[in-house]
């Protein structure tokens, strides 16, 4: 099917993220306290019912979908959701973001399953610094795990590392040089303002994509990349490697005229922006309504209607968005 879903501003929306837990295994300081209270199982979607939105979006014309948290390796079962998804007709493309934490001994399934691109989240090559960012010690973990995807033929691997300044931007040319060596890309991404969090003042850690580019420029040979991406990361090509340096700058480069995507919360709700409330209540409709109707088909077609423009997050104000990243997934 050609997309059916262009929102307002004429982009065509082919693209869904869909977190599928809003569960983790970390705490990352600047995602969540340490005490956290996590949605009830049955306020939930069941695999059933997620993998159901997914087919729906792909008769729509959702070509990739990528699998979020939370941590998503931690929702059991899950591999046989991804792999009802990525068996889908008309699907391009079934990816995962992760905190790494499970593939050491979960990479083989997810090839298996069908996953061709997998992003993981690593803001640190310090073990000391990796416990005080994340509050777990399992640092080794996740190299291990590093490790046993990049031996796989997956299509591409990517970390991300959420760049805080006096925290650990002095590892900015460690963690390039960690990814370039195994043939990973790497994004360093500005923090955004989702939720509260006590004893993290966002304002104070803010560190721009240009402050990151002109550093790594003192290590690198870096240009401008033509690769056109699906995604909000700007690359730059670094001379003498095969991989790229990119930078997601929700603050310093606004990247919303060209969105692809819309969201499916654990609780099901279709959100149709990170950084706004607009969003759509899916679950009522697939508890309620004969699986054979149209309804949910022409309830996302509907919500596209509430796709805002931008998002206006502003770091000198308290949070505007009170959800949690992990309850969104990224
Ligand atoms: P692709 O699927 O290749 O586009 O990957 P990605 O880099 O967009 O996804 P990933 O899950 O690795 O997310 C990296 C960072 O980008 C996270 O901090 C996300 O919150 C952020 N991000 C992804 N999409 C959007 C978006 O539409 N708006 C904003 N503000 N941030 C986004
Ligand atoms: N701002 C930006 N990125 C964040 N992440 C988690 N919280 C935030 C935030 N407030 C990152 C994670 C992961 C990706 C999905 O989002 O580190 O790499
Ligand atoms: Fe978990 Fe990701 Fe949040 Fe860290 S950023 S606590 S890994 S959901």
């Amino acid at each position: 099917a050609t997309s059916a879903l262009i929102d307002p501003f004429g982009r065509k929306i082919d693209y869904l993220r869909i977190s599928v837990t809003d569960r983790c295994d970390f705490r990352c300081t600047y995602c969540m306290d340490e005490e956290v209270t996590f949605l009830p199982r049955d306020h939930i979607l069941s695999l059933e019912e997620i993998v159901r939105v997914a087919k729906t979006f792909i008769a729509l014309g959702t070509k990739r979908i990528r699998i979020t948290g939370g941590e998503p390796l931690v929702r059991k079962n899950i591999l046989w959701a991804m792999e009802q998804i990525a068996n889908t007709e008309g699907l391009e493309e079934l990816t995962i973001t992760t905190n790494g934490s499970q593939l050491y001994k979960m990479a083989q399934n997810l090839l298996n399953v069908g996953v061709s691109r997998i992003n993981i989240s690593l803001d640190t090559l310090k073990p000391d610094r990796f416990y005080a960012l994340t509050r777990r010690d399992k640092f080794q973990q996740v190299i291990d795990g590093i490790d046993a995807v990049t031996q796989r033929p997956f299509k591409r691997i990517k970390l991300n590392s959420v760049m805080l300044k006096n925290h650990n931007d002095d590892e900015l040319f460690d963690l390039a040089q960690f990814a370039l060596d195994r043939k990973m890309d790497i994004s360093f991404i500005e923090e955004m303002p989702l939720g509260i969090i006590s004893d993290h003042n966002r304002a104070a850690t803010y560190l721009s994509s240009d402050d990151v580019i002109e550093t790594l420029s003192q290590h690198y040979q870096l240009s401008t990349s033509q690769m056109i991406t699906s995604g909000p990361t700007r690359y730059y090509h670094v001379a003498g490697y095969e991989n790229r340096i990119g930078v997601i700058s929700p603050h310093s480069h606004n990247f919303c005229d060209t969105c692809n995507r819309v969201r499916l919360t654990a609780e099901g709700r279709l959100l149709l922006c990170l950084g706004n409330e607009h969003s759509k209540d899916l679950k009522s409709i697939i508890r309620n309504t004969n699986p054979h109707s149209a309804t949910l088909e022409s309830a996302i077609i509907d919500a596209l209607a509430l796709k805002p423009q931008q998002h206006h997050f502003n770091l000198d104000e308290a949070p505007q968005i009170l959800r949690f990243m992990s309850a969104t997934g990224g």
